[in-house]
């Protein structure tokens, strides 16, 4: 809900409250961002805003415009500040939380907008004029050629997101000669239902000449207070967004990508949570942008005790060029609130992930359990070996069979062919179709891999048309994987890729996509003629333009982003594509700092998480099969090794996963994420339905510490008062894991890592720890399950965890009365 009223402006969702004034009447104040305070919120029994509640709230936002509570919240300016530059009477701009900033007016933070003037002149004077508030989304959204956040679906709890336009006029004296003037247009949707709000700017030249825009913000937020800590999300390949905090003070802070993507290094999800904040308590502001180019985040800490938050396309490289008449639009940014911590932020971002950012269609369609022949051939692979390991995958309960890189061409490492998107039938032993529906027939659906965005140098397609690779004209070539970038900047190629993708796609029953991208962008140059400063972000727009005509064309096929495992992960490819690969990291222990650092900003159902080989093919570390699936079942799970390997035991185990997650499907994609413990080398994480009636738990242990504290097992957000069956998941235990161990119960020798020991595991296990409590909402959240002993090196009895380094757990709780 959105109100306007004796120019206060207030915006309101379920809990969180978001209010402006015109102080001076040309700039816009931010009196308050936060928790709700132009009415108590109202979640205390339902959680929800009735019908007959929500038409109350025009008049109770009023409680802001009765002007008492606006006077206490505005800021005072009774002495003029030594010797800062003074606006209206002893206003100081460098002194005020802002919605927007001019250049050249006294605001010595960091400024939201550079436009320079043919003159070269940067000082800019957007002084407020108008606003317009409606229902619904910002009308001119299809207009900006990049995705934006859908209405969702009408629910009877919340309104419709509302949004308001704050518009400003540049009209300095003799600037353009004529009455005509530039327009900054700063846009607002309110979205009740998940606590978020999102921003745009964007800017019109309405004028007689062309400006160029150096440098310009989605959003500008200025919040009172300087003790924050910044919370960024970053790593590099197989290393993905790792959770990394700065604990601000006076300055500049500033993270974002200049890779042309939004980059495994930072990603554009930040969070700024108060000094104390904790995983459940605090104040914890999130941000994220609908964009998959560059992006820079920056942090301001002012002198004044103010802190400033800039996010928007990042400025290195970027030069736009506004011609008369022209309109440019900034990426749609977001941001939500909560004062229950970092889960609460992050509940707040997933529900309006699930809600208003992954195609409609998707939202809740459960994903289908795959296996991907990557890890298990690599490029080595014929029919025979696709089928077989189809048909072990069927035989497991898996659901749909991927082929990855190496279908096309003549690819068999890679040097070659991509660009030439045609079926390898030698290599496949026959039509992609006949392959396809030999897949079908054993009752798994067929995805396929692509990488439509490159080009190789051996390739056709190089040869036909080397100017649609991306390179600069007499200037050494520096290549990713022995590729190109291809130019989306161009229609001609846009055309190309739409065309030959659409040709795979309807010659055969295609249900999935990887679309995988897999080399940052190195020069910024077209040889088509597209303006080097607007080339990254026009390559965006272009990538935006196939993706939409694609996934509108196959409305049914589901679309994985990739980018080298988890390069791209951003709102602007999840608006097209439910899920990514989260990394090619897949080793149990590094998937939990990664899943958990993406757990902050994105939800489970969009990260693709997979259970491969041990020893892992990226870190070499050996884990077990359970705990493997156990961290894989947090996300969108698939299995990545060669079925065909594996001994009567592993398979059973397999087995055995494919129908618990299945079975906790819905709930494990579409529940309530919670972190909800991370001490001591142990780590929960639970996933719970919206009424706290069931949930699955994960332990997970860094390490196994002998003789120290016995693990308890918590959970949040159940109902206090309700009865919970907990159990452990059945797992097994490998002979391996007591080594020459197994002597002290064996009759015979065994001697460890021989035949004899290989024979027997390949054949048996130990059954794992049988555990079933019945415990009170309360006694689980509050006190927590204190589990049995884990296996120390002394005696090993029916109940004994045995839980060595990077080992895992599964709990169901279940209401029972
Ligand atoms: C990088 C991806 O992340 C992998 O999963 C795999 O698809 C390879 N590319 C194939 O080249």
């Amino acid at each position: 809900m959105i109100t306007v009223k004796d120019h206060i402006y207030t915006m309101t969702t379920r809990d969180t409250s978001y209010v402006l004034s015109t102080p001076d009447g040309k700039n816009i104040e931010n009196l308050h961002y936060g928790k709700r305070i132009n009415r108590a919120p109202l979640t205390a029994d339902t959680g929800k805003i009735a019908g007959a509640e929500r038409a109350e709230l025009t008049d109770t936002a009023d409680i802001m415009t009765d002007g008492k509570t606006v006077q206490a919240l505005k800021e005072k300016y009774n002495n003029p500040y030594g010797n800062a530059i003074q606006s209206t009477g002893n206003m100081t701009l460098d002194n005020i939380c802002l919605e927007f900033s001019n250049a050249g007016t006294g605001d010595y933070r960091i400024l939201p907008l550079i436009l320079r003037r043919e003159d070269g002149c940067i000082s800019t004077r957007f002084y407020f004029a108008d606003s317009v508030l409606y229902e619904g989304l910002y009308k001119d959204r299809d207009r900006t050629g990049m995705p934006y956040a859908r209405e969702g679906e009408p629910s009877s709890d919340t309104g419709r997101p509302y949004t308001l336009e704050m518009i400003y006029r540049n009209k300095a004296e003799g600037e353009s000669g004529d009455d005509k003037a530039l327009e900054l247009r700063l846009i607002y949707t309110a979205f009740e239902d998940c606590d978020v709000i999102t921003r745009r700017t964007v800017l019109i030249n309405d004028t007689s000449v062309t400006y160029v825009i150096e440098d310009i913000a989605s959003m500008m937020l200025d919040l009172h207070g300087t003790d924050y800590v910044l919370k960024t999300f970053d790593g590099m390949w197989t290393r993905e967004r790792h959770a990394h905090d700065k604990v601000l003070e006076s300055g500049i802070y500033e993270t974002g990508s200049v890779h042309g993507i939004s980059s495994n290094v930072h990603n554009p999800f930040i969070m700024l949570s108060d000094i104390d904040a904790t995983e459940d308590h605090g104040d914890c502001y999130a941000f994220n942008l609908i964009y998959s180019g560059n992006h820079r985040e920056r942090v301001e800490v002012s002198e004044y005790g103010k802190v400033r938050i800039l996010t928007g396309i990042n400025p290195q490289g970027f030069e736009y060029r506004l011609k008369p008449g022209e309109t440019f639009y900034t990426p749609e940014a977001v941001m939500t609130y909560s004062d229950k911590g970092f889960n609460g932020a992050s509940q707040n971002m997933h529900r309006f992930v699930t809600g208003h950012i992954i195609p409609d269609n998707f939202r809740r369609s459960l994903r289908p359990v795959l296996i991907n022949n990557w890890e298990a051939t690599y490029f080595d692979f014929n029919r025979r070996k696709l089928l077989n390991l189809a048909k072990d995958a069927a035989r497991l309960g898996i659901e749909l069979f991927v082929l990855d890189d190496g279908w096309f061409g003549i690819r068999n490492d890679d040097t070659t062919s991509l660009g030439d998107w045609s079926v390898n039938e030698k290599k496949l032993g026959g039509s992609l179709k006949s392959l396809v529906d030999e897949i079908k027939a054993l009752g798994l659906k067929f995805g396929i891999w692509v990488e439509p965005e490159m080009i190789s140098k051996k390739s056709k397609l190089y040869e036909a048309h080397p100017d649609w690779a991306v390179s600069v004209p007499g200037m050494e070539d520096y290549l990713g994987r022995n590729q190109y970038n291809l130019d989306y900047t161009l229609p001609e190629v846009r055309d190309y890729i739409v065309g030959i993708l659409s040709k795979l796609l309807k010659s055969a029953d295609i249900s999935y996509v990887k679309w995988d991208m897999n080399r940052p962008f190195t020069d910024l140059y077209s040889k088509g003629g597209t303006y080097p400063g607007e080339f990254a972000h026009r390559y965006v727009l272009g990538l935006y333009d196939v993706m939409k005509r694609l996934t509108d064309a196959f409305p049914h096929v589901l679309f994985e982003g990739c980018s080298a495992g988890g390069s791209r992960f951003d709102l602007g490819i999840l608006s097209f594509m439910p899920q990514i690969w989260t990394s090619d990291d897949t080793d149990a222990n590094e998937r939990m700092m990664i899943q958990g650092g993406t757990s902050y900003g994105y939800p489970p159902s969009t990260m693709g998480a997979h259970v491969s080989a041990s020893p892992n093919h990226q870190t070499l570390r050996e884990t077990t099969l359970e705990t493997r699936f156990d961290v894989a079942s947090m996300g969108v799970l698939g299995y990545e090794l060669d079925l065909t390997r594996l001994s009567h035991m592993e398979r059973k185990i397999i087995s055995e996963q494919v129908k618990f997650y299945k079975a906790h499907r819905e709930l494990l994609q579409t529940g309530v994420f919670t972190r909800v413990y991370d001490r001591h080398d142990r780590v929960i994480w639970q996933i719970a339905d919206d009424e706290g009636d069931h949930a699955v738990a994960l332990l997970y242990r860094r390490s196994s510490e002998p003789n120290k504290s016995d693990d308890i097992l918590f959970a949040k957000g159940l109902k206090e008062d309700a009865l919970y069956k907990v159990r452990v998941k059945e797992s097994k235990i490998p002979v391996k894991t007591f080594g020459n161990l197994i002597n002290m119960v064996s009759p015979v020798h065994i001697k460890e890592e021989g035949v004899m020991q290989a024979m027997i595991g390949k054949a048996y296990a130990m059954d794992g720890e049988v555990e079933e409590y019945t415990v009170s909402g309360a006694a689980l959240m509050y006190a927590g399950i204190r589990l049995n002993s884990r296996f120390i090196g002394t005696g090993l009895g029916e109940g004994t965890r045995v839980m060595g380094d990077h080992s895992a757990r599964l709990y169901t709780i279940d209401k029972i009365g």
